[in-house]
């Protein structure tokens, strides 16, 4: 469990790990003033409320509520739990962290995911070593040869092949005394059905290693060099694959993605290489399957415009029909770019070069408008035609939850068609609630978005100023702990938080927020970094005023209840009397569980 491991190993990781580099890892930041600010992982945004500070080693969403350290950032994004972040982050870093200090099944999980992860790096290193070096790989390198794919793209792409025998590469894992577990669950060999044995997945194909961000291996594809069927085939799921979430290409890719904010999303292995190879490096594939969340999700943290590219009108048809719906949710857009018939990313690229590729992703239009111009193209402008495209443009103009986006739209369909906009409009009436998705006040418990639903007293209010200062401005903290100021405050959590920060300084004398992330609850985590995060300016002077001001504040509310008792008792209002005695009772008891 966390605690097991020494608290130094933790500060010591804690304190050599870059949040501004793990994070960029997922997200493409900006920077803005000291901090970097990028669409938040975890809620569907357009503009960028994810806020990570380098000072403050913490992030926080102003969108979400969501926020941490460098660990609750990979235990939330990665769904580690706490022993594995500090695990994962001690090895990027070099930071030995002993073994023991996991659960058994986090032990046999991270053993499996790290099995995994090396019969992968082998498996590649043997296919690599067969296509380049081995005699059988001759006719492997003539099909790449013959496809055009020059050395440095099958180095770039570390290509591979996989040699035609039955069982090469689980003979070739048998003298090496790998775990036949971790080759049988990454899905490379298969049990034979005679009950005794294993053969290879991949046989006599071309080798293409899929990596994910961190350039470890999930999987393989694998392509026949003939007509033999499947054209195509890819490793299993496993602990470490997850088709719906992975791209080809994606580390090759990553780079360029960020410097020009634009990714290509082709459908094929191939076409990844091609466009590659011309200087199109910002390519990836999905792999066989349509677009997912997932692979929005994971798009959407590297760059801000995709780019769908089909070898077909019906393709780009089917598929933008398909994915409004996915990219609605993840409140992002896609262009669709459609390239001439009979042609695919790589022949096109081959054919007519990178700058007609370019020029041609230029001109890719935006989702919605394609798929209005081509039901416009479909149905043509006859009264039939018109009613159809109406019907037809229905479900995806009320899908967009922009309201502005959609009325924008509406209009643009109604000048198209000459429909009358009203009437349109009148048609589509938005499927989901603008901002459904997001998580609201209450489920956030008071800490989320700032926590506003709750805290709504003006006396809350200077509490949560007091902690603010307290979290940005630690040389005011002797002076808080001197004046008793937390024992007045009446919002607990608020208190708790004040005392953690209190009991952290007085132990060692400083304070840094991102010290004692861990050891808070999700809710108190939350607000405590959206208190620290901001940029407010702070001055001794100001501070003490601050603090003299809510003490005030809080002696007038005393004396105030005071005089309402007393009123009360002059009245004879036995009711309010009583109603008045209890809150005083009530602050009474407050303050004593403070002593
Ligand atoms: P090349 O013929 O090598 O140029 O491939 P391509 O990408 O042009 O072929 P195609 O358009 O047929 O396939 C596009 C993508 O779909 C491939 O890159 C694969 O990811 C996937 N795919 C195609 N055929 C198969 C198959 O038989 N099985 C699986 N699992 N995936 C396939
Ligand atoms: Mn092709």
């Amino acid at each position: 469990m966390a605690d097991q491991i020494p608290e130094s190993t933790i500060s010591e990781i804690r304190s050599t790990a870059d949040i501004v580099d793990i994070v960029s890892e997922v997200v493409l930041l900006k920077r803005a003033g000291k901090n970097f600010q990028g669409l938040c992982p975890f809620h569907s945004e357009k503009t960028p409320s994810f806020t990570v500070s380098p000072d403050k080693q913490v992030f926080y969403c102003f969108g979400c509520g969501a926020g941490g350290n460098v660990f609750t950032f990979l235990m939330q994004h990665e769904g580690l739990s706490f022993p594995e972040a500090v695990r994962t982050l001690g090895r990027r870093y070099g930071i030995v962290v002993e073994d023991r200090q996991l659960s058994p099944e986090e032990r046999a999980r991270m053993a499996e995911r790290d099995g995994i992860f090396d019969v992968h790096q082998q498996a590649a290193a043997f296919f690599r070593r067969m296509l380049l070096e081995s005699p059988e790989g001759r006719t492997a390198r003539a099909y790449l040869e013959k496809r055009g794919m020059r050395s440095e793209t099958i180095e770039r792409f570390s290509l591979g092949y996989a040699p035609p025998e039955w069982d090469a590469l689980a003979k070739y894992f048998a003298g090496r005394r790998v775990p036949t577990t971790y080759l049988e669950t990454a899905g490379l060999i298969i049990p034979r059905k005679s009950g005794s044995g294993f053969y290879d997945r991949f046989r006599d194909r071309i080798i293409f290693p899929i990596t994910g961000v961190s350039s470890r291996i999930l999987g393989f594809g694998g392509r026949v060099m003939d007509d033999a069927m499947p054209k195509y085939l890819n490793s299993p799921e496993s602990p470490v694959f997850n088709k719906r979430r992975s791209l080809y290409g994606l580390e090759a890719a990553r780079g360029r993605c960020r410097e020009t904010g634009t990714a290509y999303v082709v459908e094929g292995y191939f076409d990844v290489l091609a466009l590659a190879q011309a200087g199109v490096t910002n390519a990836l594939a999905t792999l066989g399957t349509a677009l997912t969340a997932g692979h929005v999700k994971t798009l959407k943290g590297h760059v801000s415009d995709i780019v769908l590219v089909f070898d077909s009108d019906q393709a780009g048809i089917r598929a933008a029909l398909k994915s409004v719906e996915v990219f609605r949710k993840e409140n992002m857009d896609a262009r669709i770019l459609v390239l001439p018939e009979g042609h695919d990313p790589d022949s096109f690229i081959r054919k007519f070069g990178a700058e007609a590729f370019g020029a041609a992703a230029r001109n890719a239009r935006s989702m919605m408008d394609f798929l209005m111009e081509e039901t416009i193209r479909k149905h043509g402008l006859s009264v039939e035609g018109k009613l159809r495209i109406i019907s037809e443009m229905q479900g995806p103009l009320g899908a967009i939850s922009d309201r502005m986006a959609r009325s924008l739209y509406i209009r643009n369909l109604a000048e198209k068609t000459g429909v009358d906009e009203a009437m349109i409009a009148e048609r589509i009436a938005p499927t989901n609630p603008p901002g459904g998705g997001r998580r609201g006040p209450a489920a956030a418990g008071g800490g989320g978005p700032a926590g506003e639903a709750c805290l709504t007293g003006r006396h809350i209010r200077i509490e949560r100023k007091i902690i603010t200062m307290m979290l940005q401005f630690p040389d005011i903290l002797p002076e808080v702990e001197r004046r008793h100021t937390l024992e007045l405050f009446e919002d607990e959590q608020l208190k708790s938080i004040g005392r953690r920060i209190l009991t952290q300084y007085s132990t060692t004398g400083k304070y840094h927020v991102s010290d004692v992330i861990e050891a808070l609850d999700d809710t108190e985590r939350e607000m405590t970094v959206n208190l620290a995060i901001g940029g407010d300016v702070w001055d001794r002077e100001g501070c003490l005023r601050l603090l003299a001001q809510f003490e005030s504040g809080r002696k007038r509310q005393k004396d105030n209840l005071l005089q309402k008792i007393e009123a009360a008792s002059r009245n004879n209002d036995q009711a309010l009397l009583l109603k008045l005695l209890k809150e005083k009772q009530h602050r009474a008891r407050k303050r004593q569980t403070i002593n």
